[in-house]
């Protein structure tokens, strides 16, 4: 892990994930779940097609949004990958955080609420404010009903909008928490506005929008944990995903 230092777009360590590992409960929570409706199902499709579909578009298009009418392929191929990233992410960044700090939560471009769940999930506590904001407002609908599905505690909010003023201006009073949404924005965007404006961040995303950040926030003397790290994963959840490994970039932009 590396304080304040510019991120290389290498692997900088492997982590050997147990099936104990606490941080994969809430991915089990979730495949029980899944298996148990048919509503859910499709979370643990680990739809190769629809994962090729978004492939092509984004080497078409580079690291773009996701239209609408893909949304339901991106949950299909990623929330669960994207759950068991931010979980991992929970994990290193909640010993951080004074529990005074710790809310509200604004997780922007939310999606299902995937690291809105990761958070709620280790926290197991009602009082505990999260704010969800996304432009789509299926996407917030499905996560209403997914969070009530995975019985999680907290007070939550769902916010159709875009990522805009408004809510720069709110994060000072909160900790801004962003998977795979950052990259939807314009880096501009994010690097001059969102992430010196928030109290604190943790962001998962692709290497190089983890890159600016760090750079964005260093410029504003902001202190930022990154790293880049692959997680080995126990079979179980291994045979599900479809994959033995995955990477996660991550930062951590710490209280100010
Ligand atoms: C790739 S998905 C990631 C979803 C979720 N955070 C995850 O990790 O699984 C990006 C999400 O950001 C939302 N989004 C993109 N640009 C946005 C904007 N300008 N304002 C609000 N939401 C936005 C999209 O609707 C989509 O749900």
């Amino acid at each position: 892990m590396a304080i304040s230092q510019p991120l290389t777009r290498n692997v900088n360590e492997k982590v050997l994930l147990r099936e104990d590992a606490p941080f994969l409960k809430l991915g089990k929570a979730v495949v029980k779940v899944a298996r148990s409706s048919p509503r859910w199902s499709s979370f643990i499709r680990n739809s190769a097609q629809a994962r090729s579909r978004l492939e092509v578009l984004r080497t078409c298009q580079g690291l773009g949004a996701i239209p609408e009418a893909l949304l339901e392929d991106f949950n299909d191929a990623y929330y669960l990958r994207n759950l068991i990233k931010c979980s991992y992410v929970t994990s290193v960044v909640l010993p951080l955080l004074p529990r005074s700090l710790l809310h509200p939560y604004f997780d922007v471009g939310a999606g299902l609420g995937t690291f809105t769940h990761a958070i709620s999930s280790r926290l197991h506590d009602d009082s505990i404010r999260f704010v969800l904001l996304d432009r789509s407002c299926d996407q917030l609908k499905r996560a209403d009903a997914l969070t009530g599905a995975l019985n999680l505690q907290g007070s939550f909010s769902f916010e159709v909008g875009e990522v805009g003023i408004a809510s720069i201006s709110r994060l000072r009073e909160g900790f801004l928490l962003a998977s795979y949404s950052l990259c939807e924005l314009s880096a501009q965007h994010f690097a001059s506005d969102l992430i010196p404006s928030a109290m604190g961040a943790a962001i998962v995303d692709y290497p190089e929008i983890i890159e600016s950040i760090v750079v964005a926030a260093m410029k504003r003397e902001r202190a930022v944990i990154h790293d880049f790290v692959e997680l080995e994963l126990p079979s179980s959840i291994s045979g599900i995903i479809g994959q033995e490994r995955i990477k996660v970039a991550y930062a951590i932009v710490l209280p100010s």
